[in-house]
């Protein structure tokens, strides 16, 4: 009835259709180190950054490519067209500028490179229930990765982009002062262990990952200079135990999985923490209602594609399978975008 009084508008449809129209634009922006360069000089005309980036199309074509890139809030533009002198913004310059250490175009170029065309097959996952990445010919979507170094450098600088500010904003909004140490489970390129500490110097934190992830994770703690207090260790959660520490925390692990595996790694940390030791799940959490969070949603489609079994989940279904493990309370801090930090304590 409701919908009677209304007038219908197509606005949505078209936006969200066009949405891969968007994301080209900001996609190539970093593959061609637009912003990078942009950082370097301060600031460029059109005609600067047209030869900086050696490209070949129009005049027209350039302005319409860096007002887009304006538009969206990107970049900052004194002057139009011609007399036009472009900047980056805050967001750009500290995230996107590849020689800065808070550098997240690894993501950017993952998004560009792979999950582009790994969802181009979206129907194909929703008929099948198959994955369309790797995964599609047999094993877990990460077992590839290990096959190639390049490709798993690629991948875990990809994931250190997606979490750098999740992250950082978890170091600063959790009271770490009860706590000493910390184990990152699946740790990556150990970013997460890296802003603890940084933030907390009472902290020690190790980041535990498969072998040849951990010798990545070494050389990002050197250019951090905490080796210190930031340490690696390997481990398969399939196979190991995890090593005991007052916090264990996972990003992105839990929703790489069917629910089995998330409920057999909840119960290995569990075992791993003290009376009074916290779990962390760093990963995008889906409103209870599943009508808010997209991105969460998205994720949880997006690990369709990726791995066939893994989904996202909401705050409700963390408090049951932390309850069925034996977790005695919970809590929710948001943290950047669609990603919040769900904790169970023991
Ligand atoms: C999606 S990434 C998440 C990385 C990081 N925690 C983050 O939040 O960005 C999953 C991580 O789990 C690790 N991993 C996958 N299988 C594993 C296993 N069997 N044992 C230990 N780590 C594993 C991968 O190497 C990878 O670093």
């Amino acid at each position: 009835m409701e919908h009677q009084s209304q007038k219908p508008s197509s606005n949505s449809i078209i936006q969200i259709g066009t949405g891969f129209w968007a994301s080209k634009v900001l996609l190539g922006a970093v593959k061609l180190e637009l912003f990078t360069k942009l950082a370097e000089k301060k600031s460029m005309s059109a005609n600067e950054i047209k030869s900086s980036l050696e490209l070949n199309c129009t005049d027209r074509n350039l302005f319409d490519f860096l007002d887009t890139l304006t538009t969206f809030g990107f970049l900052e533009r004194e002057g139009l067209l011609d007399t036009a002198v472009y900047s980056n913004n805050i967001n750009t310059d500290f995230f996107l500028d590849k020689k800065k250490l808070t550098y997240i175009g690894g993501i950017i170029q993952y998004f560009n490179n792979r999950s582009y065309d790994v969802w181009g097959n979206f129907e194909e996952a929703l008929l099948t229930g198959r994955p369309q990445s790797e995964a599609k010919k047999g094993g877990s979507v990460f077992d590839h990765f290990y096959l190639d170094s390049v490709k798993l450098k690629e991948f875990i600088h990809s994931m250190s982009g997606l979490q750098m500010e999740n992250f950082i904003l978890l170091a600063q909004n959790f009271d770490f002062s009860k706590y000493k140490t910390l184990v990152d489970i699946g740790g990556s390129a150990g970013i997460l262990s890296l802003m603890v500490a940084k933030n907390h110097s009472h902290m020690s934190c190790i980041s535990w990952d498969l072998p040849p992830v951990t010798l990545i994770a070494n050389e990002v703690i050197e250019n951090y200079q905490l080796q210190d207090r930031v340490k690696t260790n390997c481990g398969d959660f399939f196979k190991d135990q995890f090593p005991k520490a007052d916090i264990i925390t996972m990003g992105n692990i839990l929703h790489d999985w069917d629910e089995k595996t998330k409920l057999m790694l909840l119960r290995k940390a569990y075992d791993a923490l003290p009376e009074g030791g916290v779990f962390i799940a760093i990963e995008n959490v889906i409103d209870d209602e599943r009508k808010k969070n997209a991105g969460g949603l998205l994720m949880s489609l997006n690990m369709l594609v990726e791995t066939g079994t893994g989904f996202d989940y909401t705050f409700a279904d963390f408090n049951i399978w932390s309850k069925e493990i034996g977790f005695k309370s919970t809590s929710i801090i948001p943290l950047s975008g669609p990603t919040s930090a769900a904790i169970a304590f023991k």
